[in-house]
């Protein structure tokens, strides 16, 4: 199975066995990124792995997992949609493996002091002790026409990016996103968060964006679209009914139509 197979086919995963996962796999997630979608090696991340027996991870809504995988990060424009771009890959590389996983945005670690970095997010993984796949339509998501603006029909390439978009999980399934598409882009814009814990909730919807990006960036690559990730001053500051502008997907070769 591929990633992008893997995107139609997961799911969090709440329930785990006890079994042990190889020290291969646990060393290939320490070095998780440098070859992933997306990757921005100006940004420094760093992974640690944490054992249920370590008793290191707690917090609210954390589900029992052997293992918990963290991402730290350096804090700098961006590192956000970054850490949540690397994070979704991992969880779908390691669906391919038969390992599930489970993102943790409530659970905290004893201590996540890491030099110039910060905690950006926890996921929980193991072998699952319930089915690791869903049929698509087992999905719960918005449908596309709810998430997306777009003047006329939706283009072939910008459908085979925005169905895979669609699928992303996010906390609590809020799918905190919206995609104003034009014929050579699709701009994506996140929920902007209340005036209460205003900083705190935007970093956790641009985590999201970045889990939907590399759904998208993973799409591209799989039917040969090319494109680049980009931050576009002109829609910089535009706003969409509450919705901050994240970055846009720029098609660089030849857009098929409808
Ligand atoms: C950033 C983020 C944080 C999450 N935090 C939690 C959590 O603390 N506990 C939990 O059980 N699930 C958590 N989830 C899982 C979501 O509830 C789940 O992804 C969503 O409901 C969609 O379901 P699916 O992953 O099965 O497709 C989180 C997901 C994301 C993306």
């Amino acid at each position: 199975m591929t990633k992008y197979e893997a995107i139609f086919r997961r799911k969090s995963i709440r329930r785990y066995r006890e079994a042990e996962v190889d020290e291969k796999i646990l060393e290939e997630i320490r070095g998780f990124g440098k070859d992933a979608l997306g990757d921005r090696p100006d940004i420094a991340v760093r992974w640690k792995i944490y054992r249920a027996s370590d008793r290191s991870v707690r917090g609210l809504f954390q589900v029992k997992a052997p293992y918990y995988a963290a991402l730290y990060s350096e804090i700098c424009e961006d590192c956000y949609i970054h850490a949540g771009c690397l994070m979704q890959q991992l969880v779908l590389h390691l669906h391919t493996l038969g390992i599930g996983s489970c993102y943790q945005g409530g659970a905290r670690l004893k201590d996540s002091r890491e030099e110039g970095m910060e905690l950006m997010m926890i996921l929980a993984f193991g072998w699952p002790a319930e089915p690791l796949e869903r049929r698509r339509a087992d999905f719960k998501r918005a449908e596309l026409k709810k998430l997306v603006k777009v003047n006329g029909p939706l283009g072939r390439a910008q459908r085979k990016l925005l169905e895979p978009a669609r699928l992303a999980p996010s906390a609590l399934n809020q799918q905190p996103w919206r995609f104003v598409v034009t014929e050579n882009r699709i701009h994506l814009f996140v929920r902007r968060p209340g005036i209460v814990g205003y900083d705190r909730q935007l970093n956790k919807n641009m985590f999201n964006a970045g889990i939907v990006l590399s759904h998208m960036l993973i799409a591209a690559e799989e039917h040969w679209i090319d494109l680049e990730y980009q931050k576009l001053d002109s829609i910089m500051e535009k706003a969409i009914q509450n919705h901050l502008y994240a970055g846009s997907l720029v098609f660089t070769g030849t857009v098929g139509k409808a």
